[in-house]
């Protein structure tokens, strides 16, 4: 199955359709994974291994605007400054615009707004994928519905088809060849004391690609085999956790998710670790105030970052702790 493939049958009869206005503009939040995707079944439309389940992250994340563009390429900016056509970023983007046009017909002005650091492991993939899907669906008018959408924004980017909703998403792995079982499925509960912080310890781009570093993980690990068993434990725990709200369980179970993905990389080969030295020192005062009796956790993705997790009672004393972490309240002001 190709991607094109699935980009007609989710579209049919308006695969051929013009575009119906000149532009469409749209917003997608960012998605921070409790329980993590790493490791594909199918790389080229981006199947999972195993569902996951995330935090959508309110107002962050990606605003793209785009236009019909009358010039010879298509032109794409980022944050105002314009990305080179031949960069790695601009090849990506590119590559799935050509998904939904003819003969490179036609070009695409593509403003991209985005309020979380580019691939410093803060899923800027998930919400600029799923904002661009969004943004398209506008702008051809086709009117597709969540879950087209989540299965298109999954072949720009696995973690985007989580992007589509606020609040609680889980990605549903599927089991279907061709992917029209893999989306995203809202978790209706809220939890409005919940809250995020980000913790910014290097803003630098990721040595090694998420989508290069799952993929030696699953080839290469002896751990990766206790992993899906790992990740089915752990999404239980953690909807139980969402139902009743109770932290230190989600807390526990998305750190301990986090930890785990992280030890099948280092055990691959040639080794993968996202962490700096400053990462580990963020980890070790997270645990050392968490014996203290602070309700506190971690998760981190494919970056040297980590993103706090606690309840808003505790707001203070984790600014105190944490000074240059921003703090995000998922379900505040949505
Ligand atoms: C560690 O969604 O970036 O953030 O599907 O290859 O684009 P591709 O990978 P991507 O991987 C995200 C990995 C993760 C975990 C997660 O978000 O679930």
């Amino acid at each position: 199955m190709k991607k094109s493939d699935v980009v007609r049958a989710v579209l049919g009869d308006r695969y051929h359709v013009a575009p119906l206005h000149h532009g469409g503009q749209a917003f997608a939040p960012t998605n921070i994974a409790l329980c993590k995707y790493w490791g594909k079944r199918d790389q080229d439309i981006n199947l999972p291994l195993t569902s996951s389940l995330s935090i959508s992250l309110g107002n962050k994340g990606a605003t793209v605007d785009l236009r019909i563009h009358h010039g010879a390429h298509d032109e794409i900016f980022l944050n105002e400054y314009e990305v080179d056509r031949v960069s790695p970023f601009s090849k990506r983007l590119i590559e799935f615009l050509n998904l939904f046009r003819h003969h490179h017909e036609p070009r695409f002005s593509v403003h991209i707004k985005s309020n979380v650091p580019i691939a410093a492991g803060l899923a800027s993939s998930a919400c600029g994928f799923a904002s661009l899907i969004m943004a398209l669906d506008a702008l051809f008018g086709w009117k597709l519905d969540q879950r087209e959408l989540s299965i298109l924004a999954r072949l720009g980017s696995g973690s985007a088809t989580r992007s589509l909703w606020p609040g609680f998403v889980e990605w549903h792995s599927g089991i279907r060849g061709d992917g029209m079982d893999s989306h995203g499925v809202m978790i209706e509960e809220t939890w409005p004391e919940l809250c995020i912080g980000l913790l910014i310890v290097s803003e630098k781009a990721k040595g090694i690609p998420s989508r290069e570093a799952m993929q030696r993980t699953v080839t290469t690990s002896a751990l990766y085999s206790a992993w899906p068993a790992k990740v089915s434990r752990d999404l239980s725990l953690l909807k139980q956790a969402i139902s009743v709200c109770d932290f230190p369980l989600l807390g526990k179970t998305a750190e301990s998710n986090a930890t785990t993905m992280h030890a099948t990389m280092l055990s691959a080969w040639p080794p993968i670790t996202y962490a700096i030295p400053e990462t580990l020192l963020a980890m070790q005062q997270v645990w050392q105030l968490r014996s203290e009796g602070l309700s506190l956790y971690f998760t981190q993705d494919a970056g040297p970052n980590l993103k706090l997790l606690f309840l808003q009672k505790d707001i203070d004393t984790v600014k105190s702790h944490f000074p240059q972490a921003e703090i995000v309240q998922p379900f505040v002001g949505c």
